[in-house]
């Protein structure tokens, strides 16, 4: 069986080319699973995960859920909203309380930078960092390259431009990392306030003219602004971002070829991108959605091959 080089998925930059190879060519197989009409396998029958979100979620938590059920894991799952995180619990408590009750993995969920690989060192169970506040999304970056992979063959060789708040994405540095291994040129692009100044020190190209920057991809990957982590004023006006950013009809239909358009979700429609884009067919977004859960179980199943059952 293909092994994974790594314990844990803390994040992308700790993974090879091969890993990636291994995830998808597992993800191939589960994602023919999820489209029987008995959609599980016994696999993990006796593994039990706990999904700790201690920040906001849709999309990665039902997925992750979905994913552990089809692999029949026992599944539990923790909410900081509803939790004793709220009187005052450490982390690390918090866990080893969880573990006590014999967990075999955590998908964790956390506002900072660094907290699953934080874990993965003090625990026995293995970790998936399900994001972490600005640092790495590691599952929505495997999940969005195997999307490009499944609309256009490959990765290797392709250009993908990254729009939008790259400052405060976890997903845009994850994005670089995975695309960059598989062979792919990245772009970012944004107000200048939004891009990071290390941003050229990742061997990324910025541009600031999204006219440009859709003219010079295949794909573009549409990022919303994430307010809830800027605590300045990082341009004028929403408006102002939507009028200079915001992917239109009318912008897509003036490149000079049809371009490939995801988005991450949560999708801020009318800011980002319009309603009319976001549900056209050159959008890719719930096909994004459908590969998670086939892309989770690849990355739950490979990780729970290394759990030592002595
Ligand atoms: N893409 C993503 O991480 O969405 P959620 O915040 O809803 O999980």
């Amino acid at each position: 069986m293909d092994r994974l080089s790594v314990d844990h998925l803390t994040g992308i930059k700790e993974l090879t080319k091969n890993d990636i190879e291994i995830i998808f060519k597992t993800a191939d197989a589960f994602k023919e699973v999820i489209n029987r009409p008995i959609k599980k396998v016994p696999s993990l029958r006796d593994i039990t995960i706990a999904n700790l979100f201690f920040e906001n979620s849709t999309r990665t938590r039902l997925s992750f859920e979905l994913a552990e059920k089809r692999l029949s894991a026992d599944v539990v799952n923790f909410s900081a909203a509803s939790s004793s995180v709220k009187k005052g619990e450490t982390l690390i408590d918090t866990v080893n309380n969880i573990l006590s009750m014999k967990v075999d993995m955590v998908v964790m969920r956390h506002a900072s930078p660094g907290a699953a690989k934080f874990l993965a060192e003090r625990i026995d169970a293995k970790v998936i960092n399900a994001g972490d506040g600005t640092h790495e999304h590691p599952t929505q970056a495997l999940l969005d390259a195997f999307s490009i992979r499944e609309r256009l063959g490959k990765v290797e060789g392709k250009k993908v431009v990254i729009v939008g708040d790259i400052l405060h994405s976890r997903v845009a540095l994850s994005n670089i990392y995975c695309l960059q291994k598989l062979g792919a040129e990245v772009m970012v692009c944004g107000p200048t306030t939004l891009i990071p100044k290390y941003i050229h020190e990742l061997g990324v190209k910025v541009e600031h003219d999204l006219a440009k920057a859709l003219e010079w991809c295949d794909v573009a990957n549409m990022l919303r602004i994430q307010l809830e982590r800027q605590d300045i004023k990082y341009f004028p006006s929403i408006r102002e971002y939507a009028m200079q950013y915001g992917l239109t009809k009318e912008i897509l239909d003036n490149l000079s070829k049809k371009i490939v358009v995801m988005h991450p979700g949560p999708i801020n429609r009318g800011v980002e991108i319009t309603s009319e884009v976001a549900d056209s067919d050159q959008a890719i977004i719930l096909n994004q959605v459908e590969n998670g859960v086939a892309v989770r179980m690849a990355v739950i199943y490979l990780l729970a091959s290394k759990i030592n059952r002595d």
